[in-house]
């Protein structure tokens, strides 16, 4: 990953760089960099390898470094940085899980999976609430629960499930849920937790209870069934069933 990071660095940005130093541009740097920005837009016009938001996050980092370069930054505008990073992303450090969403795709899916009329549906680690409010508009008679540790995500997540009346979303860590009362578990998570998440699935789970991962398998585990997931990301659910007791 890391070499293929440097190539495009390399072949995008560098010869500009060198061009614009050869004729005495006052701003190297930067113009090289706004270059990049235009080369990334004809790149993913042409092969579009993600969703949408991909492209909005890699153009306002592309354009924030160039401007970076232009004025530098004040060390406390980096540790002021830090702490938005911390506020939307949480832990990362600790628990390897980013923030990004579920597709339309995958919701779409998922409201296909649940199995009876009334249950419990748990999201761990419930980002921006996009899961829950989906399905609990259309599964009135569900009960949602969300967990979620980073703050903004956490409030996003509030805002969007203001109206729904079945959906509580918690600001506590997903190893604390108590997974024997879910009958439904989602997660999109990575693949840093999964073996663990498995485990604790196979400990806690209740009879006919479903653990669904999106994109990340458990290790060694056997999922019962494996959709594929139409899109831009063609991901997969993995559909584990507990039944055992
Ligand atoms: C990939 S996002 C998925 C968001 C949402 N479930 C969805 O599918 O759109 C994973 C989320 O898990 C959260 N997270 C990571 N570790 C967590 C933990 N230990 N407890 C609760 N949430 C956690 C992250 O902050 C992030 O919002």
């Amino acid at each position: 990953m890391l070499w293929r990071i440097l190539l495009i660095q390399a072949v995008t940005r560098v010869p500009v760089w060198i061009v614009l130093l050869s004729f005495g541009s006052r701003f190297p740097q930067f113009i090289s960099g706004l270059v990049q920005i235009i080369l990334l837009l004809v790149y993913w016009w042409i092969r579009r390898p993600g969703p949408r938001s991909w492209l909005g996050m890699h153009l306002l980092l592309s354009l924030f470094c160039s401007i970076a370069l232009l004025y530098p930054i004040s060390p406390m505008g980096y540790g002021l940085m830090a702490l938005v990073v911390f506020l939307v992303q949480g832990r990362t450090d600790r628990d390897r899980v980013p923030l990004y969403f579920s597709s339309y795709e995958v919701l779409t899916v998922l409201a296909t999976l649940m199995p009876q009329n009334q249950g419990v549906f748990f999201d761990l680690g419930c980002g921006d609430g996009r899961v829950l409010a989906y399905l609990s508009k259309r599964y009135p008679g569900w009960g949602f629960k969300g967990f979620e540790l980073a703050l903004i995500p956490w409030l996003l997540a509030q805002w969007r499930c203001r109206d729904c009346a079945n959906v509580e979303i918690f600001r506590s860590s997903f190893w604390q849920a108590p997974i024997n009362q879910a009958d439904v578990i989602y997660c999109f998570l990575s693949p840093e937790p999964m073996r663990e998440l498995g485990d604790q699935f196979s400990q806690q789970g209740h009879k006919g209870s479903l653990l669904i991962s999106n994109s990340f398998e458990i290790p060694d585990g056997h999922p019962d069934q494996v959709l594929t997931i139409k899109g831009v990301l063609q991901t997969n659910l993995y559909v584990y069933l507990f039944a055992h007791q």
